[in-house]
């Protein structure tokens, strides 16, 4: 039989109908019962009356548990009193399968026994929130590409070449030669951009991270956009209208969950565009006005980066880093030579950057000498080297880490609950 989703039952006043879903809660008190079903599309109140159902059916409906699994067949009626507005009577139900001591109950529990219980965590209120704005952030990611032109190319995951630094590369045995796990898209990004003008990518990026910090994970989703003749000024719009974007969908779609998450909206509702652009050097005259012990040519940390970020409401855009912090890739300032077209946007409220991004050097020279101070293999880039011999043009693209917006948005304090199942130095299960 046909059954429906709970999301929809307000199509369904006096009538009856089947819902299937899970235990999420339930209490009986003599001659009634109350259940929480919830189906993964909401929740509704069920009623369980003895009068109705007979004795021995409502003893069965009080062996159900939490999480276990059924289907009830009854009048959706309304009520104002209850969540959602809306009851089920139960006529009927029928159990899949009674759920045992399910080890997540309504009690706190610490961290790690939630993380090694992450198959089960999945369905818990705040966890169920939280995955629902990460599928809407990454749905508004792909809509903005997509009703802009932009193409989405995918790159691989096995690569001979190192984009961001051969200290966090993950190394397989792949048959008689060593492959590295993609750190990022970007280099096939920008043979992709050469064919389709406006080009992006996204899946999953591996860096093994020996650090253990709030914002990082070893396997974590980008999405790369790469686009021909732009410049670093464009780049830094199209990143901006990118975020502002994300910001004003997930706003407009995900009240319940912002809710569930008791996450500050005001906050968010004032990211609608035009974020300060601070150059490095600036911010690192801000720091040391502050006290931090930071030099030029030095890279930020969490707290320098939290420190600027502190000073705005909104994104910023630092630009202008000095080219030996930076990639190999990154287009030399023609005004500067000592720093590069680079951009890094952090985030409001202490959660750091969350998009990197540059234009792209074309001079071949400056390329070589940049691969060769970086200790490597000129043999594993003369393919990306072709793209600057055949039709190179100025062009630009960043990346964003989805778990770094994914947190910001939802305002969580550590990076783990964000993606379904976290990968850092010391889990890899479940
Ligand atoms: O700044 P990153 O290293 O830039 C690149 O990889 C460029 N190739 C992107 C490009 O221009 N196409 O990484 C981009 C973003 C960071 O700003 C951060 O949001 C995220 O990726 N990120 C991580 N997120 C979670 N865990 C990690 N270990 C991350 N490393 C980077
Ligand atoms: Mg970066």
């Amino acid at each position: 039989m046909e059954f429906v989703k709970i999301k929809d039952i307000k199509n369904y006043k006096n009538k009856t109908i089947t819902l299937k879903g899970w235990v999420y809660n339930s209490r009986s008190s003599g001659k009634i019962g109350f259940l929480m079903l919830r189906d993964g599309f909401g929740i509704i109140q069920c009623i369980f009356e003895k009068s109705k159902l007979g004795d021995e059916n409502f003893n069965l409906f009080k062996t159900l548990t939490q999480e276990s699994s059924l289907e009830v067949i009854g009048n959706i009626v309304e009520n104002e009193r209850a969540l959602g507005g809306y009851e089920i009577l139960v006529d009927s139900f029928k159990i899949y399968q009674l759920s045992k001591d399910y080890p997540i109950t309504p009690k706190e529990h610490g961290i790690d026994y939630l993380m090694n219980n992450r198959h089960l965590w999945l369905r818990s209120k705040k966890q169920y929130a939280i995955l629902k704005i990460r599928h809407r952030i990454i749905k508004s990611i792909r809509d903005f590409f997509d009703n802009n032109d932009f193409t989405l190319v995918d790159t691989p995951i096995f690569t001979p070449n190192s984009a961001e630094g051969t200290s966090t590369l993950f190394e397989t045995d792949y048959f008689d030669q060593k492959a590295y796990l993609c750190q990022t898209g970007q280099l096939y990004g920008e043979a992709s951009a050469l064919s389709f003008g406006r080009h992006y990518n996204f899946g999953p990026c591996f860096r093994a991270e020996k650090s253990k910090t709030r914002r990082h994970l070893t396997e974590f989703w980008m999405v790369e956009p790469e686009i021909a003749f732009c410049d670093i000024e464009e780049n830094m719009e199209w990143a901006e209208n990118l975020l502002v974007y994300i910001v004003s969908e997930v706003l407009n779609n995900n009240t319940n969950e912002l809710k569930t998450l008791e996450r500050d909206i005001s906050k968010l509702s004032e990211i609608n565009g035009s974020f300060p652009r601070l150059s490095y050097t600036k911010c690192i005259d801000l720091l040391k006005d502050a006290d931090y012990n930071i030099e030029w040519g030095d890279d930020f940390g969490s707290p320098e980066e939290s420190y600027i970020s502190d000073q705005y409401n909104k994104p910023v855009i630092v630009y202008g880093f000095p080219s030996k912090i930076k990639a190999f890739y990154m287009k030399r300032d023609p005004e500067n030579p000592k720093v590069v077209l680079g951009m890094d946007i952090l985030a409001p409220e202490g959660y750091g950057e969350i998009v990197g991004g540059s234009e792209r050097e074309v001079d071949i020279e400056v390329l070589l000498e940049r691969i060769n101070e970086e200790g490597l293999n000129k043999k594993d880039y003369d393919w990306f080297l072709d793209l600057r011999k055949y039709g190179s043009v100025p062009h630009s693209g960043f990346g964003m880490g989805i778990e770094r917006v994914v947190s910001w948005i939802c305002g969580l304090s550590h990076i783990r609950e964000t993606i379904p199942f976290a990968r850092t130095m010391s889990r890899l299960n479940p």
